[in-house]
């Protein structure tokens, strides 16, 4: 608990989104049962998404993910060599299961690709059992490397008994998968038990399994049904909420519909060890998971050992436990955690390199790490190395009251969850809140967001370009996501007189952002864009797709979550009205219309308009500013610049002063 400013206060309830192993999973086995399978609540990650596409480039029939849809399978034997090579982005899960899957499937072949991160992980966990079953597999990359890009040839194959030195539910899940596309009998041993969705779901889809603590087997010659799905959230996302109200001040937060499966609640486990107060309420059963709501307290923790059996059921929660562990009384140490080596990034050294690079006394250890706690407050920059887990876990501990984090790329949360940075804000209650009742709106806590409005033609965008620029902090252009939808709009082949928003906003899981040094970035397919959404067939249909609230509410959610994750200067309508309410700075740029007209013909024209050319451009901009005199108003807290008779260098001064003022009174609370 931290004392010396104004409390963190947690309250409500956070549904943290599906879980990752049960979602992947739900898609494998709807495509390899013949009939139909309805899914709903599903996590539609960036994770998950891989393996949409993949089974889709399988043959499958995997409509866009939804809260709610019906997968029809056609049977195992129905899936398909795919023609071009399988992106698994950053997903291990993906790789390993459909690795096991294509194994089993007899004549067909795959090729597996993935991001920097995933092509560095092991495979050949993966394929030596599958190689022994008799499957084909080929690295091609580097020699001697056993990562992604590899070639899994399926062949008929021979039943396995395999004794794993480690606890995988990857290893367990390809296995398994390869003995049911093949036919072959699979029994895996493990030292300790690894998560079982994959024993879980088998059975209730009528697959005879016996399962002990030793490990799994799976008979020959099985067949699966049809079961629909619903996905409970994921215990790895809600250890991010309860670790955040167990380091809170005050409150309680109810974390609800959480999976209960005690093969991944090892995190609760520790958190109660450390002090914490986590109850369950509503505990019940659905498809073959414990599921129940989990209510968190504040308290004060103590330190505490993580090893042994109890790894493989907190295995991804480690990063987060290490932040806790950095706030606790005393020195944690965890051990036997090797594995987390060769995750997304190397677990153990990355946490290790952050927290010292925040202040923390940490020792790195070749399966763990050891962490003394105090009660300093933290700063400095988080490099995430593109790891989801390790975004979120420091976002937390860079939400507790007098620390000051930031994060290299806080879109990566995408992996895995979403809405984290949303839901975050949420969890801390609404910033007027937060503070003391005599403190303004904003907190030091949180990042700083300064709002930039105006009517057309203002220069709201290059002046919050600059601002952002003078300021070192990051400018959010809203206009690039709304450009981002477009292009994919344009790609999906439908005339743009027929877009629909549902269908537009069925893409919008394609876009991602990043954070550049200067600017959040929407990325499209994971990869910048920027040209062709620059082009002229995506400038002819943008605003067509800016004037669908739909996706407006989509964007200014993407443009909230950049603002709950790092310091920016936004620009847009309603940016300081429905956007960032509690904005700490809202400027509205006026002019007089004459004015606004000449500069913006001067900028499309590239020379000195006549009096004739403005006088007809300020009547197209009073007109279009009655249009948008709803969307154009300011907020009744926003300190208004009139611009018409300063230059936008004086402008921008003014702007920056503003904004320096509001930081250092912020930073004083
Ligand atoms: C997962 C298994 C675990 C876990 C990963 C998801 C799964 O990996 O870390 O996030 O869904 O099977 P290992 O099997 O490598 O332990």
């Amino acid at each position: 608990m931290s004392t010396a400013h104004s409390p963190l206060v947690v309250r409500g309830a956070i549904r943290a989104p599906g879980d990752k192993s049960i979602s992947h999973r739900a898609l494998i086995f709807a495509a390899m049962a013949s009939g139909p399978t309805r899914i709903r609540d599903i996590l539609a990650s960036a994770d998950v998404h891989a393996t949409a596409g993949a089974l889709r480039a399988m043959g499958a029939d995997i409509p866009a993910l939804s809260a709610d849809f019906v997968v029809h399978g056609r049977g195992i034997a129905s899936l398909h060599s795919p023609e071009s090579a399988l992106d698994c982005g950053n997903s291990g899960t993906t790789t390993r299961l459909i690795a096991g899957l294509v194994a089993g499937l007899a004549g067909r072949a795959a090729r597996f690709e993935g991001d920097a991160s995933l092509s560095r992980r092991p495979m050949r966990r993966i394929a030596a059992p599958l190689a022994e079953m008799g499957a084909r597999i080929d690295f091609e990359g580097a020699d001697g490397h056993d990562g992604l890009p590899m070639r899994v040839h399926g062949m008929p194959l021979s039943a396995i008994t395999y004794v794993n030195t480690h606890a995988s539910a990857q290893v367990k899940g390809a296995l398994m998968l390869a003995g049911l596309a093949s036919g072959a009998g699979v029994t895996v041993l493990e030292p300790q038990r690894s998560r079982d969705h994959t024993e879980r779901m088998l059975t209730a889809r009528g697959v005879h399994l016996t399962v002990s603590d030793e490990g799994v087997v799976l008979p020959p010659a099985q067949v699966l049904t049809a079961v629909d799905v619903v996905v409970p959230s994921d215990p790895s996302s809600a250890t991010f909420f309860a670790a955040l109200a167990a380091l809170a001040d005050e409150g309680v937060l109810r974390l609800d519909n959480v999976c209960l499966n005690p093969t991944r609640t090892g995190a609760f486990d520790v958190l109660r060890r450390m002090g914490a107060r986590l109850d369950i309420e509503e505990a019940r059963t659905i498809g073959g998971e414990a599921i129940g709501t989990l209510v968190v307290f504040p308290a004060m923790l103590h330190a505490t050992s993580i090893g042994g059996s109890e790894i493989p059921s907190c295995i991804d929660e480690l990063p987060m436990l290490a932040c806790v562990a950095a706030r606790a009384v005393g020195e944690t140490r965890i051990t036997d955690a090797g594995e987390l080596r060769v995750k997304e990034s190397d677990r153990i050294r990355a946490v290790v390199e952050n927290l010292r690079r925040l202040g923390v006394e940490v020792e790195e250890l070749p399966d763990g790490m050891r962490i003394v706690g105090s009660q300093a407050a933290l700063s400095g920059h988080v490099v995430t190395h593109g790891d989801h887990r390790l975004a979120m876990a420091f976002g937390i501990l860079g939400a507790l009251p007098g620390n000051r984090i930031t994060i290299d790329d806080p879109g990566c949360v995408s992996v895995s969850y979403p809405t984290f940075w949303r839901d975050l804000a949420q969890a801390m209650g609404p910033a007027s809140e937060r503070a003391e009742p005599t403190a303004p709106r904003a907190s030091a806590a949180e990042p700083l967001v300064i709002a930039i409005d105006g009517p057309a033609a203002s220069g709201k965008s290059s002046t919050a370009q600059w601002v952002a620029q003078l300021l070192n902090v990051h400018h959010v252009d809203s206009g690039a996501f709304y450009r981002a939808m477009t292009l994919l709009a344009i790609g999906t082949g439908v005339p743009p007189e027929q877009w629909s928003p549902a269908e537009v906003l069925a893409q919008a899981h394609r876009i991602t952002w990043r954070l550049t040094e200067r600017s959040v970035l929407p990325l499209v397919d994971g990869s910048v864009q920027d040209e062709a959404m620059r082009d002229a067939p995506v400038t002819r249909q943008v605003s067509r797709v800016a004037q669908m609230a739909a996706v407006r509410h989509w964007v200014n959610d993407q443009v909230r979550a950049a603002g709950a994750a790092t310091d920016v200067v936004v620009d847009g309508r309603d940016i300081g009205t429905a956007v960032f309410p509690f904005a700490a700075l809202k400027v509205f740029l006026v002019a007089d219309p004459w004015e606004r007209a000449r500069r913006r013909l001067i900028q499309r024209l590239e020379r000195r308009p006549n009096d004739a050319e403005i006088a007809e451009e300020t009547e197209a901009l009073v007109a279009r500013d009655g249009l948008d005199a709803a969307q154009s108003a300011p907020a009744r807290d926003a300190i208004t610049i009139d611009t018409t008779t300063v230059t936008q260098e004086e402008q921008v001064e003014r702007i920056v002063a503003l904004a320096k003022a509001t930081r250092d009174r912020l930073r004083a609370l």
